[in-house]
């Protein structure tokens, strides 16, 4: 795991786009999983000034996002699907019909990931697996648990995540309680993995995903076995950190 520093949360960004982009000048048509929540904003919209200044190309790029809330529609503005439309793929030359979210929308818990996680396992995974962290360390939606998950599955949100993203919804109540995910064994299929946390929020989480056990307890911990896992945190999210 190699632990980059970032300033603050514009120079995480910047880094992290980065990394995106020389991804996809490597690989036109490479396939990289994303994230949603606040932490890789800053980064789409990098990557969305490189586009517009004609550094960027995501006319072959592939994707697959992390997770979806069940039971939300596609237009849902608290759906995944329309968080990447706003945030990156309305921006860009990307085709949407390369663009991929686990479907929210079937209720058919068992169906809808079985079809998510074949797509995955078809593409032969990811190039580049972008990720955020939650406060409690849950990667995706993959909520401290007794084992790892495995593939693509539909989960119960914890009390904690459900208070950590009411804060974009209007009422706590109206946040879902279950979402589809892609489990802990398919993201670290990905030949190379990119963490990125800012805010002292994170701290806790930063410190216990790389210097902690290894323990479904914390899923992010996991990521220490992966052979080529760049976190790229600000001073805030490392501030436990013995670095
Ligand atoms: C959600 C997402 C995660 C994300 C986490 C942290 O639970 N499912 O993929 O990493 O929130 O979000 P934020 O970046 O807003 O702190």
């Amino acid at each position: 795991m190699k632990i980059r520093r970032a300033k603050d949360y514009a120079d995480m960004s910047r880094k992290a786009a980065n990394i995106i982009s020389a991804q996809i000048i490597l690989k036109p048509c490479a396939r990289i999983g994303l994230a949603t929540g606040s932490t890789p904003i800053g980064a789409y919209q990098q990557l969305i000034d490189w586009y517009r200044k004609d550094d960027l190309d995501f006319a072959e790029v592939v994707t697959y996002n992390l997770d979806e809330y069940r039971g939300l529609a596609h237009d849902d503005p608290q759906s995944y699907h329309y968080f990447m439309r706003k945030n990156l793929f309305d921006h860009v030359n990307i085709d949407l019909a390369n663009t991929h979210v686990p479907d929210g929308s079937n209720l058919d818990a068992e169906a809808a990931c079985a079809e998510y996680d074949a797509m995955v396992k078809a593409e032969g995974y990811m190039d580049l697996q972008l990720l955020g962290i939650g406060n409690n360390g849950h990667i995706g939606f993959n909520e401290p648990d007794e084992v790892f998950s495995k593939g693509t599955h539909c989960v119960d949100l914890t009390e904690s995540t459900i208070q950590a993203n009411s804060r974009l919804f209007d009422r706590p109540e109206d946040v879902p309680r279950q979402a589809y995910t892609m489990g802990v064994q398919t993201i670290m299929h990905a030949r190379s993995i990119l963490v990125i946390a800012n805010g002292d929020a994170k701290a806790q989480a930063v410190y216990d995903m790389c210097f902690g056990p290894v323990t479904p307890r914390v899923p992010a911990s996991i990521l220490q076995l992966h052979t080529n896992c760049t976190v790229i945190a600000d001073e805030a999210a490392l501030a436990l950190c013995p670095l």
